[in-house]
């Protein structure tokens, strides 16, 4: 492992596809700042990170703006920022008429403005450097609603829109911004993650047949694309939508 001297920005790390991601950047050499709500859980991700430098910082991105200088701090003893994931998220799964006022704002703070807010403590280091590559995870949900996620698709629809935008500002100042639009995936998102292996396969089939393959993704099928996005391999690449949904979006 050769150390990149860049570091990565994660928000959401203690769990899930954050966690994967965090590990992934880590193997390949990258500093990590972890970004999380679980003092525990971020701590034991982080002792996974042994490839190079790693910190976490536990807050409630929903008060974000309180903590934009302990952030700032963490990343002074750290490698210059290169790469901001903002992966943080809750899903809400309900009827439209019963998803209350409450539900929809906490969907609204931690799946978009909070990405916003990190962003903008973010980007005038990449400035700085002329360099920095942001990659939002979004959901297939954000392209194609089902039922019963008015609000997290809706949501998620518009941090797409977001990504598109600040590629569209970052571009001449060599700032890429790109999403990754996951399908189902295994992580505690879901009701169906705490399930022994029999239960599980019992109560996704239904959702595997919504997608062309018929496995449910991985944490790191997800990493894996985040890493492609993060790093040189896609240098000339922004503005992008990346569908890792084992089909979902096309069936
Ligand atoms: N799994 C899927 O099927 C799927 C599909 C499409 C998109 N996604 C998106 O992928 C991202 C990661 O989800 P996941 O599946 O990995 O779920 P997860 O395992 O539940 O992870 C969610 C992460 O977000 C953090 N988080 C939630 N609310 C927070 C808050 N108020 N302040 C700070 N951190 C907060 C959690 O931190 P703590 O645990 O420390 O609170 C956790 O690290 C989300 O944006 C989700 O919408 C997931």
């Amino acid at each position: 492992m050769i150390r990149k001297n860049e570091t990565v920005v994660i928000s959401g790390a203690s769990s899930g596809i954050g966690a994967a991601i965090a590990q992934k950047f880590s193997r390949e050499g990258y500093d990590i700042l972890l970004l999380g709500r679980d003092e525990n859980k971020l701590s034991a991700v982080k002792a996974k990170c042994i490839g190079a430098k790693a910190l976490h910082l536990a807050f409630d991105l929903k008060t974000i703006s309180e903590h934009s200088s302990s952030l700032l701090n963490c990343l002074k003893e750290l490698s210059p920022v290169s790469v901001l994931v903002n992966n943080a998220g809750v899903f809400h799964r309900e009827a439209f008429i019963e998803t209350s006022i409450e539900i929809w704002t906490e969907q609204f703070q931690v799946n978009l403005l909070s990405a916003v807010q990190l962003t903008q403590i973010i980007w005038p280091l990449f400035l700085k450097h002329k360099s920095g590559s942001i990659i939002n995870i979004a959901s297939t949900l954000g392209i194609k609603p089902a039922p019963q996620t008015s609000a997290y698709s809706a949501i998620k629809a518009a941090l797409i829109n977001w990504t598109l935008s600040l590629a569209q500002e970052g571009g001449g100042n060599n700032i890429r911004a790109n999403c990754i639009c996951p399908g189902i995936v295994d992580t505690p998102i879901h009701d169906f993650y705490r399930l022994g292996k029999e239960e599980k396969v019992k109560a996704t089939a239904g959702l595997l047949d919504l997608q062309l393959l018929k496995s449910l993704g991985t944490p790191e099928d997800i990493s894996e694309a985040a890493y492609f996005l993060g790093s040189a391999f896609s240098r000339w690449t922004t503005g992008s939508i990346l569908h890792i949904d084992g089909g979902i979006n096309i069936k």
